[in-house]
């Protein structure tokens, strides 16, 4: 027992660091049940991260038919690759080694990452990108401090600028940048930029665990038939007790 109590100890900082530099993370609170918020989702991840990304354990199909989005508009607006076929897993073409050498670190592929890193810890991720001439893409991100990836989603964003507060860490003052604040160049203002990403968080979601959306839909049908089961027993119950009285 105490072996136990001292080995999660012993964790309790990796753990920390698991979610990114003991940065608190905003709530995502997104809506797998929500089919405009995946369709926008999905539209945003092909434009904006498939370039480098691939979600290589998914088809095109399979997405297109589980978020309510019809064949041929996934063909004619969402797979670029004129080589790719509807059936054909989410693959892309980057090099990994190449891609390596260009960012510092491949990117990995995003099927599952919602499930290693978590909803709240993607959407906090894709706000805290912040200016930093120091770093090579000239951004760096809070949570992911000298992350390799460029701030991809600056057009939509604007050009996020730090913003700075002194802190105490182990008795000395530091500044540290505790969030951003965007320029107000961007396509998108504050609330809409959340909203996208939320969006594309929810996709990511949706990717890690497609099944998902199918147990919720099942959940209910469950529930519903529990509820009236539980009525007809009862009825039956009376029924069947009225001539023992
Ligand atoms: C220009 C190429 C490029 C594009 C486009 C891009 N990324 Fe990245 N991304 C990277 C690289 C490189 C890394 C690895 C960074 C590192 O390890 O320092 C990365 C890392 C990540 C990670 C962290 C993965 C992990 O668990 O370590 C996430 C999440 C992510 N990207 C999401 C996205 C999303 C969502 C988009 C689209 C909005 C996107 N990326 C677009 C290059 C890109």
């Amino acid at each position: 027992m105490k072996k136990w109590i001292v080995i999660l100890f012993a964790m309790l900082p990796s753990l920390a660091m698991a979610a990114g530099a003991n940065v608190p993370l905003d709530k995502a609170n997104n809506d797998l049940s929500d089919q405009a918020s995946l369709q926008n989702g999905a539209k945003l991840f092909m434009n904006y991260c498939f370039g480098c990304h691939s979600a290589q354990y998914q088809r095109y199909e399979r997405v297109a038919r589980d978020i309510g989005i019809p064949t041929e508009l996934m063909k004619e607006n969402l797979i670029f690759d004129p080589e790719a076929k509807v059936g054909d897993l989410m693959e892309n073409a980057i090099p990994e080694n190449s891609a390596a050498k260009w960012f510092g670190a491949p990117p990995p592929d995003l099927t599952l990452v919602a499930r290693v890193r978590g909803a709240d810890w993607l959407y906090t991720y894709l706000r805290s990108f912040y200016e930093d001439p120091s770093r090579p893409f000239g951004v760096n991100n809070i949570v992911f401090p000298s992350v390799g990836m460029p701030h991809v989603l600056e057009e939509l964003q604007g050009i996020p600028k730090p913003v700075y507060e002194t802190k105490m860490v182990n008795g000395e003052e530091h500044r540290v940048v505790v969030g951003v604040k965007s320029d107000g160049t961007g396509e998108l203002n504050g609330e809409e930029y959340d909203d996208a990403v939320r969006d594309l968080v929810n996709f990511l979601e949706y990717s890690g665990d497609p099944v998902k959306l199918e147990r919720h839909a099942l959940g209910w049908w469950v529930m519903g038939f529990l509820v009236i089961f539980t009525i007809v027993v009862v009825l039956l119950k009376k029924e069947y007790w009225r001539d023992v009285h």
